[in-house]
């Protein structure tokens, strides 16, 4: 049984691509409920039903590690928004998120946690995006940049709002713009319009580079301010996982 240490967040992390093995494969279907397998049949493409088998497995192993019972048996229960938690210890945080070619899972005892993958280079529409989504604060800072610094920036608050909002629970209810990221000497803060009651003191941020030019945001919520530690793996689901160094993605203040 895992029992992490109360200011320990786990950070499990799958290339779903090095999962290939149709053993393994068949050895996870065996693993999904009723209404997973539904799911897991309606995608279109093959590489997002892979990606959807590859994170219930994670999901699913981890966290019957945790709670000390088989993978197949952990049920879940979903907040209004969508938010998963665990029917068996609603104070087990987790949360998963994923993209092509990387899905992470954070898993700590009981503060929220958030967190959000994205590939560097996605090609998106930044100044769009940005002017539509992000503060006004955010956008002036973005803009005081030079150009090349604007991509990343660009991933970086939007990693940094999916992992706030992924902790908090509420999904896009909660407006982008009514909360702002700032990145100085002392790290990275945020801050809220008058529409949000939310306190920045109980939140702590990390913006990782993970391998293969992803870059990787955490939100943790926690009012005691306690100090957290991320501890990072890497592996497949049934399968052996080794620490990992996520270094701290540098940014531009
Ligand atoms: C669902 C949402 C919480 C995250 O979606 P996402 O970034 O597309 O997907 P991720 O891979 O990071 O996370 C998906 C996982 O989050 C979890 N999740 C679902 N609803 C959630 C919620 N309300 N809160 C926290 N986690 C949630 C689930 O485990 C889900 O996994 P599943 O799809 O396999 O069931 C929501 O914020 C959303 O729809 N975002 C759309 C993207 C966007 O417009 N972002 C703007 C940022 S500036």
């Amino acid at each position: 049984m895992l029992e992490p240490a109360q200011t320990d967040i786990d950070i499990w992390l799958v290339d779903d691509r090095e999962v290939a093995d149709p053993d393994l494969l068949d050895a996870y279907r065996e693993l999904l409920n009723p209404e997973e397998t539904a799911r897991h049949q309606r995608f279109i493409f093959t590489r997002h039903r892979h990606q959807f088998l590859v994170s219930r497995a994670l999901v699913r192993c981890v966290l019957g590690q945790y709670l000390d019972c088989a993978p197949a048996t952990v049920e879940f229960s979903h907040n209004r928004h969508g938010k998963p938690q665990v029917v068996a210890d609603p104070g087990l945080q987790f949360n998963l998120t994923h993209t092509n070619g990387l899905i992470a899972l954070a898993v700590t005892k009981r503060a929220p946690v958030g967190i959000d993958v994205e590939y560097l280079s996605r090609q998106a529409d930044i100044v769009k995006l940005a002017s539509r989504y992000f503060a006004d604060e955010e956008n002036r800072a973005l803009y005081r940049l030079p150009v090349a610094a604007w991509n990343q920036r660009f991933y970086d608050l939007w990693t940094l709002k999916e992992a706030y909002l992924k902790a908090c629970g509420t999904g896009l209810t909660t407006p982008l713009s009514d909360f702002s990221f700032t990145f100085g000497k002392q790290g990275i803060g945020i801050g809220f319009s008058g529409i949000i009651a939310d306190d920045p003191a109980h939140w702590q941020f990390w913006l990782l580079d993970a391998p293969g030019t992803f870059r990787l945001s955490v939100a943790v919520n926690d009012p005691a301010a306690q100090t957290y530690t991320l501890n990072p793996k890497m592996g497949i689901p049934m399968g052996e996982f080794r620490p990992l160094v996520l270094p701290a993605a540098a940014f531009a203040q």
